[in-house]
């Protein structure tokens, strides 16, 4: 490793530092030199401090202001000077439509990714699991892993397919965005939305965790119907950087990822040069720890969409492209009720990931890092050894405080890449944690 050390521990210094503005979906604004945002028009004829105006689009102009995302940066030089992007290598990062393998009926399961070549940074050491739909489409979602063990030093990525929703499992990161810094540890998520430039440092000596690439609406708050105005995740719980520039006057190289390849093109300076922002198209991050948690007072438990966080929208009304869920830690009360998630089968495809601890409907095999995908309608839910505990289990109120477990849920099945279908670490014989389910019926 280079010089992960020292650099990490300046990164960390620069998150401990941080400032951020709060809200869900925001009108935003902020600058990190007084006077450079103007006031009441977005374009003036010069933009304030000799900065250029560009205005920066998550959705089509014309789309209802409930959907419309936008936010207009000033800027040192316009992103528009750079010279031809050309075709780089994809590493290990696929895109849909997935068409390696057939998709699998099977339920599936991984070890976490093996440790990165040393100099592996963020975006050569993102691996995609699989996923749905069609970048081009704007549809459909990919999940990938991460590994990484130096900070991106000298280039940034931006992802023209999709926004991306970031879960560290090892290691905490530092966002250097257009719009300005965040830092997300593990426990935290961040989302970089569609076509932000950002780049990676690690606040660790490595760092893992999860993508959900999302071609889709972009990720929103879920409606609470009768949960009434408050609980879940709270809007005032997510927060947005403040301005923040760079004046390098460096080469810096652009990747950028486009219908599923990426691309580059070697600025010769710093694109991460906001000087002032305001707008809606933001990043965010958001502490899963401070997610309300709601569930049953009396018996049962509600389905798990009572622990969605954020929610990607499709045409039709209560169908989410995709779900980002937590289980967090919550009090299990239920009389007469078998606590643990049940067994079920479900038109929506899963991909579960831990953070940290163990999830409650898997005794072992399931570890942080690790993930599971059980597909459109295949059958699961505890193991066995869950489901005899539980089942004999004083119903006294207990505490589910020692793991912290998140899924993508998404209404199209998920296709594995070839390489996670072949990985070595995809576990032979998950099938047998359902195993030895004993016969109990008696006529
Ligand atoms: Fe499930």
């Amino acid at each position: 490793m280079s010089d992960g050390g020292s650099s990490s521990e300046q990164a960390r210094k620069i998150a401990e530092g941080l400032a951020y503005l709060t809200g869900f979906g925001n009108e935003h604004s902020s600058e990190a030199v007084p006077g450079a945002l103007p006031h009441g028009r977005n374009s003036p004829q010069r933009a304030p401090l000799g900065l250029y105006a560009e205005q920066l689009s998550g959705s089509a102009f014309t789309e209802p202001r409930t959907h419309n995302r936008r936010s207009w940066l000033y800027r040192i030089r316009p992103s528009a000077a750079h010279p031809p992007f050309t075709r780089t290598d994809n590493g290990a990062l696929r895109t849909a439509p997935f068409t390696e393998t057939v998709p699998d009926p099977n339920r599936l399961r991984w070890n976490p990714l093996p440790d990165p070549a040393p100099d592996t940074d963020f975006l050569a050491g993102l691996w995609t699991v699989g996923g749905n739909g069609d970048a081009t489409q704007r549809t459909g979602m990919a999940i990938h892993l991460y590994a990484a063990n130096a900070p991106m030093t000298d280039r940034v990525f931006s992802d023209s397919d999709g926004e991306l929703l970031i879960v560290p499992e090892r290691g905490g990161l530092l966002l250097r965005t257009e719009l300005g810094l965040l830092s997300a540890r593990p426990g935290e998520m961040a989302l970089i939305p569609r076509g932000v430039r950002f780049r990676v440092e690690l606040l660790d000596e490595d760092a893992r965790g999860y993508v959900c690439e999302n071609y889709g609406q972009p990720f929103e708050l879920p409606n609470l119907g009768p949960i009434g105005a408050n609980g879940l995740a709270a809007a005032r719980d997510f927060r947005a950087p403040v301005a923040a520039y760079e004046d390098i006057e460096r080469p810096t190289e652009v990747v950028n990822k486009f219908c599923g390849n990426l691309w580059s093109a070697t600025y010769d300076h710093s694109p991460l040069d906001v000087v002032a922002w305001h707008g809606t198209h933001t990043p965010y991050v958001y502490d899963m720890r401070r997610f309300n948690v709601i569930g049953s007072i009396s018996f049962d438990h509600p389905d798990p969409s009572i622990f969605t966080v954020l929610t990607s929208p499709s045409d039709t009304p209560g169908l989410a492209g995709v779900d980002f869920v937590v289980f967090a830690p919550r009090w299990l009360v239920g009389e007469d009720t078998f606590r643990p998630p049940y067994f079920h089968r479900n038109v929506m495809s899963e991909y579960m990931g831990l953070i940290e601890g163990a999830y409650d409907a898997k005794a072992e095999g399931f570890v942080p890092g690790g993930g599971s995908l059980h597909n459109m309608m295949s059958a699961h839910g505890p193991d066995r050894e869950t489901f005899d505990r539980a089942s004999a289990a004083e119903l006294k109120p207990q505490k589910i405080d020692d793991g912290l477990a998140f899924m993508f849920e998404t209404r199209w099945p998920v296709t594995a890449t070839a390489q996670a279908a072949g990985a070595e670490h995809l576990q032979r014989g998950y099938d047998d944690v359902w195993q030895g389910l004993e016969r109990h019926f008696r006529a």
